[in-house]
């Protein structure tokens, strides 16, 4: 499976930032969510309508962790995905490679025990999770196939997979006001509330590249994952990625030539 070259740095949550080359490198990456993160939070409520809490809720429901489990959260930017886990008394790891990012989330959340890496190589043993999710990061990981690569070696045999994402409205009138949303009234908003907000006008163009719900569980299942199903949230604006870890892995590998921290 090869994922395809992403058109543009979207993804934030809504929070996008400046329009990317189509080879963005990932300190590129990286240093863009630096220069937005103190404003990360409040952009995405404020342009979401506030929907991005909702979502938040579903992907822990999602996720379902029991009290104890082991729980990484990657691409968390300012651990405001990670939070709700920790408040559901599971023992969540926020990983992400801006330390703009970290920095802003050990601000917010001094009580997480925030990582740096990168989700291409994981700085993490094998099977060290019981559950590894990933909310609004995917697209914005310059190589998702290596990283759902990665997902699924720290995950434990059984263990669970839910990207939250970025998705696209089944229903076509709703799809028609949606993306006039993105086109019009975002930018306008993003004017008052971003330095860059030029971007917002991209963002629409970044959501028609990425993969439909369909195309996602076929990348996702290719990287060697199982059972995986979705469900729509907000008519398909966002969808959740649900999938397993299988007992037997075919990755490991995979997994080794890509990081070479990776246990023999
Ligand atoms: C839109 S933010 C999402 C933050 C958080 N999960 C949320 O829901 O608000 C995307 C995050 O992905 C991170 N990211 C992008 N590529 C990454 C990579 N290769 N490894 C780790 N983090 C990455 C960015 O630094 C950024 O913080």
């Amino acid at each position: 499976m090869t994922a395809p070259r992403r058109l543009f740095t979207a993804p934030v949550g809504w929070a996008t930032v400046t329009r990317a080359r189509l080879d963005k490198q990932p300190r590129e990456i990286a240093a863009m969510f630096d220069g937005v993160a103190a404003r990360y939070d409040l952009t995405n409520d404020v342009l979401s309508l506030g929907q991005d809490r909702r979502w938040r809720r579903a992907v822990v429901r999602a996720v379902a962790p029991a009290p104890g489990e082991r729980v990484l959260d990657l691409a968390a930017g300012t651990g405001t995905s990670s939070s709700p886990f920790a408040a559901a008394g599971a023992r969540v790891v926020p990983c992400d490679f801006s330390t703009g990012m970290l920095r802003e989330g050990k601000r917010q959340w001094p009580q997480l025990p925030f990582v740096a890496g990168d989700a291409t190589r994981l700085p993490f043993a094998d099977a060290s999770f019981d559950a590894v999710t990933i909310s609004f990061g995917l697209r914005n990981v310059h190589d998702p196939d290596t990283g759902l690569h990665e997902m699924l070696r720290v995950t434990r045999p059984g263990g669970r997979l839910v990207v939250c994402e970025f998705s696209h409205p089944t229903w076509a009138p709703f799809r028609t006001v949606y993306v006039e949303y993105l086109m019009r009234a975002l930018p306008a908003l993003a004017r008052r509330l971003s330095t860059s907000p030029d971007a917002y006008v991209y963002l629409a163009e970044s959501i028609r590249a990425w993969p439909s719900q369909r195309g996602l569980s076929a990348w996702i299942a290719a990287a060697g994952w199982t059972d995986v199903r979705w469900r729509d949230l907000s008519g398909g604006i966002v969808s959740l990625h649900h999938a397993v870890r299988p007992e037997r892995t075919r990755n490991t590998q995979r997994a080794r030539a890509v990081n070479p921290q990776v246990r023999a």
